[in-house]
């Protein structure tokens, strides 16, 4: 079994890298180094980078990383079937890789071995006064205006066309665990899952990786994680004011629980700010959620199931 301590990064092609660049600052991301045909975003915990952009002629998702728990793994992963060798990252931050496709033909890195960076201090969690606990005493709240600050790359979510086959895959290869599956009459009726990793005891996401049966195989959305509510409102509002493109926002998940505020990048591809998710460990049961609105949210500005996963008029 090849243990994964984490989603890592993503790597996405953009037309327009100056775009790119100054959307996800705005978003709560920051530059740790660009050179001509790249730059590579962080947040404020220690992963060298989270996010890469990658000039090009067209808007491409190419690949995304987890990382494993020690260089056995990425031994390991390059004997499974179509893995490539343990190939060096010629990248800032160095590292090395060993490449996979899931059932789907996305690369898949698993990668062990890039430079940690310094944690940037993020503004401290707002401390709440509830009506039944008091805890801010003489405090004033003041989080501050400002683009909501990101701490790291919490999970991807992907549309398929062959559900079993990758939910078998992500299940076998990477050792994910299900949290939740969307049925549909029955519990062998899949239309989706909700995918954590396997951390033993130690408590984890909801979902690292959400797979949902579409027409076409796509990367629906990335998602990154803030601090708090505020921080989710505060930067919506100063996505709005910087004149960038939303999706739907801000409301409360069902499945994961997580707060979501979703944009449109500058290259059409959606982007997720979260925070308050559910976490689960191993021992955590599976659960079976009819479909439907609202199996989607529980709070938030009206949207279909089919809006939001593109699937209106199919
Ligand atoms: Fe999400």
């Amino acid at each position: 079994m090849i243990r994964i301590k984490d989603i890592h990064h993503v790597v996405y092609r953009h037309p327009d890298l100056d775009a790119a660049e100054a959307f996800f600052c705005d978003f709560g991301m920051s530059v740790q180094c660009r050179d001509n045909s790249h730059v590579y975003f962080r947040g404020a915990g220690q992963n060298y980078y989270i996010y890469i952009a990658e000039k090009s002629d067209r808007s491409e998702f190419v690949s995304m990383a987890f990382e494993v728990e020690d260089r056995q793994d990425l031994e390991r992963a390059s004997r499974l079937d179509g893995a490539s060798s343990i190939q060096r990252l010629e990248r800032p931050g160095g590292g090395e890789r060993v490449t996979l496709q899931d059932p789907s033909g996305r690369q898949i890195d698993l990668v062990h071995g890039i430079a940690s960076t310094d944690k940037r201090p993020m503004r401290a969690a707002l401390v709440h006064n509830t009506a039944d606990a008091k805890q801010r005493l003489g405090e004033l709240q003041r989080p501050g205006k400002g683009p909501a600050e990101i701490l790291r790359l919490g999970h991807i979510a992907l549309g398929v066309k062959d559900l079993k086959a990758n939910l078998d895959w992500y299940k076998e290869t990477l050792g994910l665990l299900p949290s939740d599956m969307v049925v549909e009459g029955s519990k062998d009726n899949a239309h989706a899952v909700f995918l954590r990793l396997n951390r033993g005891q130690s408590w984890t996401d909801h979902h690292t990786v959400a797979l949902f049966t579409a027409p076409e195989d796509h990367v629906h959305h990335a998602s990154f994680e803030v601090q708090d509510v505020d921080a989710q409102i505060l930067g919506n509002t100063w996505m709005k004011e910087r004149g960038w493109s939303p999706f739907w926002g801000v409301g409360r998940h069902l499945l994961g629980s997580q707060i979501f505020d979703y944009w449109y990048d500058p290259s059409g591809n959606i982007v997720e700010h979260f925070t308050d998710g559910d976490l689960y460990n191993s021992e955590s049961s599976t659960g079976f959620v009819e479909g439907g609105d609202d199996s989607l949210y529980q709070w938030g500005p009206e949207m279909s199931i089919e809006k939001f996963l593109g699937l209106s008029g199919q």
